[in-house]
């Protein structure tokens, strides 16, 4: 019912290995204790006081930690030192109260767990049950759950070996020509393409540019780019590119991914990320209903400076992916309510806005991740695209578009 992505999850569930627990001691606990809490050998008693898990947040793509309270026993509130807990995981709110999905037991008196080796982009549920020394365990139903971020996936395009060749296309009919030829100073042309300087600088200086090259903006830049090329007077001497237009077809492709992704000299190599220790920032991540179906984000600039484009702008550099749910376990993470990018006016701002339409509920929960540009070659469309009736191919598209999210975030809670 949900979609292909759903399943693609669940088959790599299948592929996963039992997890290992926290790294030390507690680990050698997995056999041993693990087999005795699958047998069904324990009971289930309400003398064990236990108010379950507290909380299972994502670290990375593939770690998730639990941590829950001390468990008691009634009626002396003793036995905190000596109780175990059992971890139990799965893909939705039911399964996790299976027996089959337990996971993990612990050592006595520890009250949290590092779960390792799982999926990327994923929500994984979680439970907590506490286990006395007698094996009875506390009848405990509640369920947190986290959601891994996608994988980190850089950028496709290479300056050096994927753009910087192009430049050395044979003019059509003089086979020694390229653009080379004529653009290297103290060449004819005053644009220099033999450095990644010069094409960013274009007819202008680093400092103050006069480039095709408009950051991000893959298309407009490729329209620039002809428009500047078969301008007057120019034009004549790149008239055998214009007129047998071959070699300039194949740098569209390229030239086009190369500025959707930032116009970087590597492909960014790492996600960005909220500040959220930052102290100037409190209060700065929140929402609110602005009339009956609109609610408004507010929300602090993730940094990622090494994606930093060269005219230092933060505009346009990052998207927020805004993910909301009637509540923190039914955020919809197939299809974001909104993607927010940053202007040249809220660049200057020390926080970014933007709104969505809500009719759900009174009530709502949302995450806002930052993602880098790294994906923005992929073709991708939030107003038409629909997980449930999404090709294989859409569904990829997706994904490799959404990727390079920030791993921490916080949740808003917003009401009516
Ligand atoms: C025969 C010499 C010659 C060749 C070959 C040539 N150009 Fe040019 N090009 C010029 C001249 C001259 C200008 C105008 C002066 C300038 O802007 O550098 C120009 C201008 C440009 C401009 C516009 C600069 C701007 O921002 O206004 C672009 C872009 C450009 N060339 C790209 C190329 C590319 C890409 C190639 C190879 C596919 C190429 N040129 C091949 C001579 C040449």
């Amino acid at each position: 019912m949900r979609s292909a992505l759903k399943f693609t999850a669940l088959s790599l569930m299948a592929l996963l290995p039992v997890a290992c627990g926290p790294s030390g001691p507690s680990a050698n606990a997995i056999g041993g204790i693990g087999a005795g809490a699958n047998n069904g050998a324990g009971l289930g008693t309400s003398d064990i006081l236990f108010a379950g898990i507290l909380s299972a947040d994502a670290i990375n793509p593939n770690e998730v930690t639990v941590t829950w309270t001390d468990a008691v026993i009634l009626p002396n509130l003793g036995g905190a030192i000596t109780m175990r807990y059992q971890i139990y995981r799965g893909l939705d709110a039911e399964t996790v109260l299976q027996a089959s999905a337990l996971v993990f037991t612990t050592e006595p008196g520890v009250t949290s767990f590092v779960d390792i080796g799982l999926p990327d982009n994923t929500t994984l549920y979680y439970r907590v049950v506490a286990l006395d020394t007698d094996e009875r365990f506390s009848l405990t139903t509640s369920v947190g759950n986290a959601r891994t971020p996608a994988e980190y996936g850089p950028g496709s395009i290479s300056y050096d070996s994927q753009i910087l060749p192009l430049w050395s296309t044979p003019m059509p009919g003089a086979p020694a020509t390229n653009c080379l030829s004529c653009h290297t100073l103290p060449g004819a042309g005053q644009l220099d393409l033999s450095t990644l300087q010069g094409v960013l600088a274009g007819i202008g200086t680093l400092q103050n540019p006069n480039s095709f090259v408009i950051p991000y903006q893959g298309e407009a830049s490729w329209a620039e780019f002809l428009a500047r090329m078969s301008a007057l007077p120019t034009l004549f001497q790149h008239l055998p590119y214009l007129t047998a237009p071959e070699g300039l077809a194949a740098m569209e492709v390229p030239i086009k991914a190369w500025i959707a992704e930032g116009a970087l000299a590597a492909p960014d190599s790492l996600p960005p990320v909220f500040e959220f220790a930052d102290e100037e920032l409190a209060g700065t991540y929140f929402g609110s209903f602005l009339d009956f179906d609109t609610v408004s984000v507010t929300f602090p600039h993730a940094i990622d400076p090494e994606s930093l484009p060269f005219n230092g702008s933060v505009a346009g550099q990052l998207e927020y992916a805004v993910y909301a749910g009637v509540d923190s376990s039914s955020i919809y993470w197939d299809k974001p309510v909104a993607l927010i990018t940053v202007d040249l006016l809220q660049a200057a701002e020390t926080t970014v806005s933007g709104t969505f339409d809500w009719t759900e509920s009174d009530s709502l929960v949302v995450v806002i991740r930052p993602l880098d540009a790294s994906g923005r070659g992929v073709p991708f469309d939030l107003a038409t695209y629909d997980p449930e009736t999404a090709t294989a191919q859409e569904l990829e598209n997706f994904r490799l578009r959404m990727r390079n999210q920030a791993s921490n975030e916080r949740e808003m809670i917003i009401n009516r």
